[in-house]
């Protein structure tokens, strides 16, 4: 399989080469970079540097470098074809079955050449149903090609006559277009010089350059990257000639100098333009979807009469378009180009190209193109948007590697507001404890355009300077939803926080103090259990659940005086699990008895249980000389393990006078039957047993049904009212 360079290309630019590598090594942020100790060579100071940016690496120590495909291929010992999978994988980057899904494409012959001084046949009206606006600009262009010199920018002077005005009934629909006749003789006076190619509008002087720098035969291949670029001038010569298309840009309060640095520009009417403009380029124009068939089988322009925002990959090439309807009326407002193999929408932020070259640090993410190019005109940069779908958890992960924080900014109507909120939920499972989000909801209903327009730029920088953090957001946008009158609506509202910062990273510390911050917002007063869970993540965020528990007990083992097992099982009503005759008689009788720790074969965890039930009489009543008689008597590898922890652990609880880990220890010790639970479950599923299943999902049901209860419990406990 040979998988084409720009598919690599995109697979090294859009992979995450920061948790890549940082799987491997502990990366820390130096200015727009990252550094950590070398995961090749062994050393002790760091001289390893990943840049987020460019997406590389290199060390100055061994001077290895590199992209994410060769990091996993030379470090994770992956083959090329698994690296590229990988990648494809962790992007969404589709690397194609076939070959033949490539950035090139055929080029048709060249039709025969017509001389740029004929004049033109002017008289024969096409037969295509066309609005006169567009001949008499067509016609209009064709005499100033008639051997003067001149530009592009040059043509701007150009008064095509707009007094007839288009009116979009005149427009015809595409029905109308398929049952015209075939219009193939009427193009050549309707565009009588659009056959010699390059088209002079491409052309900075009379000499005929090439600009696709070769050939113009028929077998030579076209590349889609040029194609595009010359799409993208055509329209934005387009934007020149065709005045009531600049005038919109103008109306809307854009400046000429922002038409050229972000490549704005005009799509004519008429159903062929861009096939009479490259006429060789047929099969390119399909690929990008900018060319479409009719149900007749006829040809025709994706984009008409529309003023053009072209999207840009990261390296500022051309890679799509966006048309924006000149009519609000007309629907749909904004259509994009489809996907192709050099456009990937959920992969592209429009204005990040543009952001880039003015060194932005700070990003926005906003709704629509308008937006992103308002606020680069009043000096905001650092704004993107998102190609008309929300934008995806892999984006919000790039930003967020770029910049720990990420402001995100929706319309105040509900359909804005629900967006929000589904971006949010995108966000938490990559919102590490150092990232933070910021949401920005302007005032009236304005979006960042309209609000620059009424307000001015200063007033835009102070919105985002007071974008709400993730945590305020989360709670206004709940407590608007919730009568936090009622116990009731306090108990949804904190159940709803519970769900959601389930979503949030392994280790997170801020699923803890989110959910208490919001607890304690509705009257809660801050658990004991929760400052001991508090305590262990700031300790290690990175433990499990065996190796919490493990120094709790060492920390409190008379926690274990009464089995916390039992306990539970007791508490759930497990062990008076109410069976159907025929189950009962069948069962046996190990399947009935309670859950020991040696159940949960955990060795580590098992060995210090033990230990402290043989010792628990003997044990000295100052927790410290307790934790070390203990350690002690466990075996050499847990020792090793527990006292490399314990000194920590120790300091940082009883900094924070936590005394009693018993609701913590109950909660730790309930994740761990679940989870034991659970996998019993699915090993009964695999070699069916049926009895046992029946029993097993039961005793799983009742602890859940208990789980419940004591979270509804503690949520009706909150008794005052919201803050
Ligand atoms: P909005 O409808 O919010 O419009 O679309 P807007 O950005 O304020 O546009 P203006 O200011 O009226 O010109 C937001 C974004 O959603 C996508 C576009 O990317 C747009 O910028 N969109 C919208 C579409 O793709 N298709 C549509 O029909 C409408
Ligand atoms: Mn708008």
């Amino acid at each position: 399989m040979s998988i084409p360079n720009h598919i690599l290309e995109q697979l090294n630019s859009q992979a995450d080469l920061v948790s890549i590598i940082g799987r491997h090594t502990t990366l820390k942020r130096a200015g727009g970079e990252f550094k950590g100790c070398c995961p090749f060579h062994g050393e002790k100071s760091p001289s390893f540097y990943v840049n987020p940016q460019k997406n590389i690496y290199h060390c100055f120590g061994c001077s290895v470098g590199g992209n994410a495909i060769s990091f996993l291929r030379d470090y994770e010992n992956l083959t090329f074809i698994e690296a590229v999978n990988e990648l494809s994988k962790q992007t969404g980057i589709e690397v194609p079955k076939e070959e033949r899904q490539n950035v090139s494409y055929q080029r048709s012959a060249p039709k025969p050449a017509v001389s740029k001084t004929t004049t033109p046949k002017s008289s024969s009206l096409p037969s295509v149903p066309s609005p006169a606006v567009d001949q008499s600009n067509l016609s209009q262009n064709s005499t100033d090609q008639g051997g003067v010199k001149q530009s592009g920018i040059e043509q701007s002077h150009v008064q095509a006559s707009y007094d007839d005005a288009h009116s979009y009934e005149d427009y015809p629909p595409l029905d109308a277009y398929d049952s015209a006749p075939y219009p193939a003789d009427a193009y050549g006076s309707e565009y009588p010089d659009d056959t010699s190619y390059p088209p002079a509008w491409l052309s900075d002087s009379d000499e005929t350059i090439n600009l696709h720098g070769m050939d113009n035969s028929a077998d030579a291949d076209g590349n889609l990257y040029d194609l595009l670029e010359q799409i993208q001038q055509f329209y934005q010569n387009s934007l020149t000639t065709h005045p009531h298309a600049k005038h919109y840009f103008l109306s809307r309060g854009i400046t000429e100098d922002i038409f050229e640095t972000f490549g704005l520009g005009y799509a004519p009417f008429g159903w062929q333009h861009l096939e009479h403009q490259f006429p060789q380029d047929i099969e390119g124009l399909k690929a990008l979807g900018l060319v479409r068939q009719s149900e007749s089988g006829r040809d025709y322009d994706l984009l008409r009469d529309r003023v053009i925002f072209p999207i840009r990959d990261n390296q500022g090439r051309t890679i799509g378009f966006g048309g924006r309807a000149l009519d609000d009326e007309v629907k749909p407002k904004y259509i994009n180009s489809s996907d192709s193999p050099v456009f990937h929408k959920q992969h592209v932020l429009y204005g990040y190209y543009e952001s880039r070259q003015q060194r932005a640090n700070d990003w926005l993410v906003v709704e629509g193109y308008m937006d992103v190019i308002a606020l680069y005109q009043a000096g905001i940069y650092g704004a993107i948007a998102s190609m008309g779908t929300a934008i995806n958890e892999s984006q919000i992960s790039r930003l967020l590697t770029l910049n720990p924080t990420l402001t995100l900014s929706f319309d105040g109507d509900s359909a804005g507001q629900k967006a929000a909120w589904r971006t949010l939920e995108v966000a938490l499972p990559v919102l590490a404890d150092d990232k933070e989000l910021r949401f920005l909801t302007l005032p009236n209903n304005h979006d960042p355009d309209t609000f620059i327009k009424s307000q001015g730029g200063d007033a835009m920088r102070a919105q985002i300077a007071n974008a709400i953090p993730l945590s305020q957001y989360i709670f206004a946008y709940l407590s608007e939803r919730y009568d936090l009158t009622l116990v009731e609506g306090k108990a949804k509202l904190m159940s709803q926080v519970r769900a959601l910062t389930m979503a949030l990273p392994k280790g997170s510390s801020f699923k803890y103090l989110l959910n208490n911050d919001i607890y304690q917002k509705l009257g809660g007063k801050r658990s004991q259990n929760i400052e001991a869970k508090d305590a262990l993540l700031d300790f290690d965020g990175d433990m499990t659940i065996s190796q919490q528990l493990q120094l709790c007990f060492l920390f409190q083992p008379r926690a274990l005086l009464e089995d916390p097992i039992e306990s539970i099982w007791q508490q759930a009503g497990i062990s008076d699990l109410q069976l159907p005759a025929h189950i009962k008689q069948k069962a046996a009788s190990d399947t009935l008895r309670p859950l020991a720790w040696e159940d949960l074969q955990d060795t580590d965890l098992l060995d210090i249980v033990s230990t402290i039930k043989r010792c628990l009489r003997y044990l000295p009543a100052d927790a410290n000389a307790a934790a070390h008689f203990i350690l002690s008597n466990v075996r050499p590898m847990t020792q090793e393990t527990l006292s490399r922890s314990w000194g920590g652990f120790y300091k940082t609880l009883t900094a924070r006078n936590i005394l009693s880990l018993d609701e913590l220890v109950e909660n730790l010790v309930m994740q761990l039957l679940k989870l034991h639970l659970q996998k019993k479950m699915q090993e009964l599923i695999k070699n069916p047993d049926h009895i046992k299943l029946a029993i097993v999902r039961k005793q799983s049901q009742l602890l859940n049904d208990w789980l419940r209860a004591q979270q509804a419990e503690q949520s009706a406990q909150m008794t005052t009212v919201k803050s």
